[in-house]
């Protein structure tokens, strides 16, 4: 998969989409391709969903919320296969996937509070460049000046699949996954603060009918002119 060369600009790779669309695969397929840091900001709600449960927080008393964020010390280290995520230090990227957490962090996400402190500490994760972000407003919110934006979609029945196939073990049926998938899309989609929606200048990708290879090259192809533009 070769590196970009010497010489290429260090630039925002945007990427957005709903669950289960495949964009941390991809995210971290770009980020070893072009030496770039890749930041998974699903984990920070996640993070942040998993503090407030462990400390008695609702998930939806937005000062609380916002202010257990401002006290909370939220690390995306990067790695090979993903981010390794730090809660006050402990390492809990494993916690934060069970569904109990992945249900917390969306309704914790509706709450503009939240967000701002999210965007905030995103924005400045990214400000030198040379990263590829993946979540559900980089391209409208975080980033809207991002040189690249790829919105990555997807069939809700291709999604659930690949969620159930990540982890049949936890699932009980595939049907159960993709419900649980529609109703947090329903919620990323339709909350009032930054919905999950394409920017303008956004690059739809479909990944439908694709394998993994084939969007990580139409992303590449997407990329190139960009980083490398022609003199
Ligand atoms: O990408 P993920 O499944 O790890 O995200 C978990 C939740 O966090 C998701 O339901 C919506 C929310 N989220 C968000 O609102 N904005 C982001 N930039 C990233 C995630």
């Amino acid at each position: 998969m070769g590196n970009a060369s010497t010489g290429a600009k260090k630039i925002i790779i945007a990427i957005d989409g709903p669950a289960g669309s495949g964009k941390s695969t991809l995210a971290s397929l770009l980020a070893r391709k072009y030496n770039y840091t890749n930041i998974e900001t699903g984990a920070m709600y996640r993070a942040l969903a998993l503090k407030a449960i462990e400390t008695g927080v609702p998930l939806d008393d937005e000062a609380a919320l916002s202010a257990l964020a401002q006290r909370s010390r939220i690390e995306l280290l990067p790695r090979l296969e993903g981010n390794c995520v730090l809660l006050d230090g402990r390492d809990v990227t494993e916690r934060i996937r069970e569904q109990e957490i992945t249900d917390a962090a969306s309704r914790v996400s509706v709450h503009p509070a939240v967000r701002e402190w999210m965007v905030d500490s995103q924005r400045q994760m990214g400000a030198g460049g040379g990263v590829v972000m993946e979540g559900r407003d980089i391209g409208t919110k975080v980033f809207p000046h991002a040189e690249v934006k790829i919105f990555l979609d997807a069939a809700p029945e291709v999604r659930g699949n690949r969620r159930f196939l990540q982890n049949p073990a936890a699932a009980t049926q595939e049907k159960s996954v993709l419900e649980e998938l529609r109703q947090r899309d329903l919620r990323d989609r339709t909350r009032a603060n930054s919905p999950l929606v394409p920017a303008a200048d956004a690059i739809i990708l479909d990944s439908t009918g694709l394998n993994l290879e084939q969007v990580f090259q139409r992303a590449v192809e997407i990329i190139e002119p960009v980083i490398q533009p022609r003199a």
